[in-house]
C-alpha cells in the first residue's frame, strides 16, 4: 500500500521555540511551511523555560558581546566551536528587540527598559568577579511568554500547523539529499508522507532517557532518533546537564534566576556552602560547577534531610514583593510539588537533569553536516536542525543559562534564511520519491501490530532510564560507564522485542509511546558509549579516573553511528570569525 503524499516548500518538524522562529522566517517570505507538532505548539517544552534570555543588552551593567561570547566559550569547557559562539553573541542584542517589538511582554525597569537579571557563569570584563546583568526577563516564565508571542507571529504570517502528528522517520533520495519525514497523525492513526525541498528538525532535547529531569514527557529525542536511523552522526551527546535545583522528589525546574534575585543554597549545617567551591561567583557559578558540589556535599554526609539526600534554596530573605513580581510561578511550583511556601521557607532541591549540549550535528547556519568524502563538515542537502536536538556547537561540553533561549531564536532565524535561500535555488518541481522511501516506518508500525506478547514497552522504558541515572550521571565512574554500556545495549535489544496491547489506531498513545522508546534508545545509547570512551573531565562529563581536562588528547567533537555503534571524532572550530581565538586555561568561578 502507498502512503498519500503532502508537498510543500519546506518543513519543520517541532513547534518550540526554534521551530516557531524559523517558521515564521519561511512563512514571511511566502514559501509554503508545514509545521508538524506532538503536541499543541504553546504546549512546547520551550513553555517551561523560566529564567531568561541572554543578550548583552547592557541595560543595568556594563556589558558587550565580547565578554557574551567569553563567558560561553569558558562556559563550554572550550569545547565549543568558537565562529559559531561569536555569531551567537553578535546577534542577541538583534534577536532580544526582535521579540520585543513582536510583542513579547518582558519585565521592565523604571525606564522602561527590558528588565535583566545576573546569571551563573556570566559577568563582566572577561570573567572578573562582577555579573552581568544579561538575562532579558518575563518574570519566571520567559519561555512561556516567547513561545505565546512566536505562535501569534505564525498564525498571522500565515504558517500551516499539523498539531498532534508525530514524524516517525527520514525519507532520503538516491543521492543521500533529504527529501521530507513520513509522520503519524495521532487522532486517525494514519501515516503519510510530508514532502519538502528543506527539512528542518527542531525536535528538542531527549531528558527523558533519565529517571529524574526536569523535561517535560515528550522530550525524548524524536529527531535525535530519526537522524541516527538515516545514519547520520550524533555529536557530543555524553554532555548531560544538570540543573542544580529541581525540586526535590519531583523534578521540577527552580530556576537559577532565583540564586540571579539573591537565593543561595545550604546544607544541613545551616552553611553557604558554594562559597567554598566558586569564592567569586558562588552560587553563581556555572551549573556543572555548581551541580557538583552540591553532589559532593552530599556525598560528604552534608545532605539535608532524614536521609542526606538534598539540599535547600532559600529565597525567604528576598521578601514576598520581590518574589511574587519576579519569581511567581517559582512560588506556585514550590506551593504545590514541595509543600514549602518560599516566602517563608527554603526549598529543597536536588541536581536534575535538564539539557543535552550534543544533538545533529550543524554548522551556524543550521545546515546538518557530516563527514563525506574526506570533508568532516560536508553539508547533507535538504536537511537542518536547530535549538536543542541540534549541536552547533555553541554549548560545548556546559551550556550557560539563558543560551538556550538565545540558541533558539538566533539559530531559529538564521536556518530559517538559509532555508530560503536555498528553497529559492531549487527546481520548482520537487523530485521523485523512490519505491522505499517510507519502508522504515512502515516496518516499524508493522513490528508494533504484528506483536502480542513480549515485554512492555513501560518496563523496557523505566530500565532505561534506570540504567541511565544509575550509570551516567553528575560524576561517572568507569566501571559504571563499561557496565552501563553493556545493560544498554541489553535494553536496546529489549526494547527491539517490546509489546503493545492496544493495537486501536485512534487516539493511541501506547503505540506513540512505543515509537518513542526507538528514539530514547538511540539517544541513551549515544550518550553512553561516547561518555565510557572519553577519557577526560570537562564540563558535565566529570570521570573518577581521569579528573582533569586533557586539551592534547581530548579537544575534540564526539561522533556517534548507529550503524556499528561506533565512534569518529572531529576537530573543534577553535578560530572565532573576526576576533582572536579564546585560548583554553583554567575554568575558575
Ligand atoms: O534556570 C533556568 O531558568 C533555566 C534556564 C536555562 O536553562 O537556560
Amino acid at each position: 500500500m502507498t502512503l498519500p503524499v503532502r508537498r510543500f516548500d519546506a518543513l519543520v518538524v517541532g513547534a518550540g521555540g526554534s521551530g516557531l522562529r524559523a517558521s515564521l522566517e519561511l512563512a514571511r517570505a511566502d514559501l509554503r511551511v508545514a509545521v508538524l507538532s506532538k503536541v499543541f505548539p504553546t504546549r512546547s517544552h520551550t513553555v517551561a523555560a523560566q529564567g531568561g534570555i541572554a543578550a548583552p543588552l547592557a541595560n543595568s551593567t556594563e556589558d558587550n558581546w565580547h565578554w557574551h561570547m567569553y563567558d560561553t566559550v569558558k562556559g563550554s569547557d572550550y569545547l565549543g566551536d568558537q565562529d559559531a559562539i561569536e555569531y551567537m553573541c553578535r546577534r542577541a542584542n538583534e534577536v532580544v528587540i526582535e521579540l520585543e517589538h513582536m510583542g513579547m511582554p518582558f519585565d521592565r525597569l523604571e525606564n522602561g527598559k527590558i528588565y535583566q537579571r545576573p546569571f551563573g557563569g556570566h559577568t563582566q570584563d572577561y570573567g572578573s568577579s562582577k555579573m552581568a546583568m544579561r538575562s532579558c526577563a518575563a518574570a519566571d516564565r520567559t519561555g512561556h511568554a516567547m513561545l505565546h508571542t512566536l505562535y501569534q507571529q505564525n498564525i498571522k504570517a500565515n504558517t500551516q500547523f499539523f498539531i498532534e502528528w508525530m514524524a516517525l522517520d527520514l525519507i532520503r533520495g538516491a543521492d543521500g539529499t533529504v527529501l521530507g519525514v513520513v509522520a503519524l497523525e495521532m487522532e486517525t492513526g494514519e501515516a503519510v508522507i510530508f514532502q519538502a525541498k528543506a527539512t528542518l528538525f527542531a525536535t528538542g532535547g531527549a531528558g527523558r532517557i533519565y529517571a529524574a529531569s526536569t523535561n517535560a514527557f515528550i522530550n525524548t529525542g524524536d529527531g535525535l532518533g530519526m537522524a541516527a536511523r538515516a545514519g547520520v552522526p550524533l555529536e557530543d551527546m555524553e554532555f548531560f546537564q544538570f540543573h542544580p535545583t529541581g525540586v526535590y522528589g519531583a523534578g521540577v525546574l527552580i530556576t537559577e534566576g532565583v540564586r540571579g534575585e539573591g537565593g543561595y543554597l545550604l546544607n544541613k549545617d545551616g552553611e553557604r556552602f558554594m562559597e567554598r567551591y566558586a569564592p567569586n561567583a558562588k552560587d553563581l557559578a556555572s551549573r556543572d560547577v555548581v551541580s557538583r558540589a552540591m553532589t559532593t556535599e552530599m556525598k560528604e554526609g552534608r545532605g539535608c534531610g532524614k536521609d542526606g539526600d538534598h539540599l535547600l534554596l532559600k529565597l525567604d530573605h528576598l521578601g514576598p514583593e520581590v518574589i511574587n513580581q519576579r519569581l511567581p510561578g517559582i512560588r506556585e511550583i514550590a506551593i504545590k510539588f514541595a509543600n514549602v511556601d518560599p516566602v517563608r521557607d527554603p526549598v529543597p532541591v536536588v541536581p536534575t537533569v535538564h539539557y543535552q549540549m550534543g544533538g545533529i550535528p550543524t554548522n551556524y547556519l543550521g545546515q546538518v553536516v557530516a563527514p563525506m568524502n574526506g570533508n568532516p563538515e560536508a553539508v547533507l542537502a535538504g536537511f537542518y536542525a536547530v535549538g536543542e536536538c541540534a549541536c552547533v556547537s555553541v554549548h560545548g561540553a556546559n551550556r550557560l543559562g539563558t543560551n538556550s533561549l538565545l540558541d533558539l531564536v538566533v539559530f531559529g532565524k538564521a536556518a530559517g534564511e538559509q532555508m530560503a535561500r536555498d528553497i529559492r535555488a531549487l527546481p520548482e518541481a520537487h523530485p521523485d520519491l523512490t519505491a522505499e522511501a517510507a519502508d522504515r516506518p512502515r516496518a516499524r508500525l508493522a513490528r508494533l501490530d504484528a506483536t502480542t506478547s513480549g515485554e512492555s514497552v513501560h518496563v523496557v522504558g523505566a530500565d532505561l532510564r534506570k540504567t541511565m541515572q544509575a550509570h551516567c550521571g553528575v560524576f561517572r565512574f568507569p566501571d559504571d560507564l563499561a557496565q552501563g554500556v553493556s545493560r544498554m545495549k541489553e535494553v536496546a535489544a529489549r526494547a527491539a522485542r517490546s509489546f503493545i496491547g492496544d493495537h486501536s489506531k485512534v487516539f493511541n498513545t501506547a503505540r506513540i509511546e512505543a515509537l518513542e522508546l526507538d528514539n530514547l534508545v538511540e539517544a541513551a545509547m549515544s550518550t553512553m558509549v561516547s561518555a565510557e570512551a572519553r577519557k577526560e573531565s570537562r564540563g558535565a562529563q566529570s570521570r573518577s579516573d581521569y579528573p582533569e581536562r586533557d586539551d592534547r588528547n581530548w579537544m575534540k567533537h564526539t561522533l556517534w553511528y548507529k550503524e556499528g555503534n561506533r565512534l569518529e571524532y572531529k576537530p573543534v572550530h577553535a578560530k572565532p570569525l573576526s576576533v582572536e581565538t579564546f585560548e583554553p586555561k583554567a575554568r575558575n568561578y
